[in-house]
């Protein structure tokens, strides 16, 4: 179901259906001809619903009205199972947008986490892209396998998912070269700057979803210091819900404040000499330390610049840390 093909129509068996109820409370079922869905609420037959247009009201036996809709992917990751934290709708979007995933595009994701990205990112580059995810852990890569079959409806031609670090595998024979972008969401991106940068095309483009300031500032500093990469962009996008009734009209009162930030950065050709950094770094923007060891590189004194500190993120759990996320 990579194409139309299950999105419209009538309703059919091994659909997946969005359940809203009166309160607005949601509920996703797959339909399956002759069971039934159970809730507090009464019984509703799946075969109420297989051959019905979408966007029908179905009630349940104690006569409670339904709104069945084809979850939307937004819907579907929100609600899928999860292991790690995933990528949240609007951070996806920048991703595709930014990151310019385009149909026939050859990609490396890692980690895969739950399969939220994945199934954007194949929605993106299409039955004739390729999407190489990585995953470090086979339980998580097992959820992710889930979803995205669960969501595509079997497995999507162009999705390659493996188990393993992206290092490591990345060294491996036969590992993906050539491709147009990475994109990672993991705790550790900038250790992986090297790995990267040998698989991608020249002016192909990294993206990195991190959850900390430590770790935007980790990643662009490897980025910038690792000689294969021109200037990296970062930036975070907030969405603000508006509340809209009759002379009502303003924002919510409640915002999500933060999911993660994005870096981007373009990849040189391998003979490209950069040009000249027209806007030199804010003079004390890397301490004393940067700056007696800039000059003397600049002197010819060969020494390198230390890599600015910066402590390990410090995510209230393991699986925010993990790349960005609530
Ligand atoms: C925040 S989750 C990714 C969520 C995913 N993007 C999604 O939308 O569902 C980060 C994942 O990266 C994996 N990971 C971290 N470092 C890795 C590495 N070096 N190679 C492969 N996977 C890695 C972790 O195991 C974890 O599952």
């Amino acid at each position: 179901m990579t194409g139309i093909h299950g999105r419209r129509g009538p309703f059919e068996d091994g659909d997946i259906v969005q359940l809203t109820d009166p309160k607005g409370r949601m509920h996703t079922i797959t339909l399956k001809a002759g069971t039934a869905f159970h809730t507090h609420k009464g019984r509703l037959d799946h075969d109420d619903l297989i051959g019905r247009p979408e966007g029908s009201v179905v009630r349940s036996t104690s006569g409670v009205g339904y709104v069945a809709l084809r979850p939307l992917l937004l819907d579907f990751t929100l609600s899928m199972k999860r292991g790690a934290t995933i990528v949240y709708p609007k951070d996806a979007a920048q991703i595709l947008a930014q990151a310019d995933i385009f149909p026939g595009a050859r990609v490396i994701e890692a980690g895969a986490g739950s399969g939220s990205l994945s199934c954007w990112m194949l929605r993106a580059v299409g039955e004739h892209g390729r999407l190489y995810s990585f995953e470090r852990r086979e339980d998580f890569a097992e959820i992710a396998r889930t979803n995205v079959r669960r969501y595509f409806g079997d497995d999507h031609p162009a999705w390659e998912l493996t188990v393993g670090d992206l290092n490591e595998r990345l060294a491996e024979p036969g590992a993906p070269r050539e491709v147009d972008r990475v994109v990672l969401d993991m705790l550790a991106p900038w250790e992986c700057v090297d790995a990267v940068a040998d698989a991608l095309i020249p002016g192909g483009l990294v993206c990195a979803y991190v959850a900390t300031a430590t770790q935007v500032s980790r990643v662009v500093e490897a980025l910038r210091d690792h000689g294969r990469f021109y200037e990296p962009h970062a930036w975070e996008t907030m969405v603000r819900d508006w509340h809209v009734e009759g002379l009502a009209v303003r924002p919510d009162h409640k915002m999500i404040g933060h999911t993660g930030f994005l870096v981007t950065a373009r990849r040189r050709a391998d003979d490209a000499e950069p040009p000249e950094r027209r806007r030199r770094p804010a003079k004390g923007a890397y301490g004393e330390e940067w700056q007696k060891s800039q000059k003397k590189r600049e002197g010819g004194g060969g020494a390198a610049a230390p890599e600015p500190a910066a402590p390990e993120p410090t995510a209230p759990d393991a699986s925010a840390a993990d790349g960005a996320g609530e």
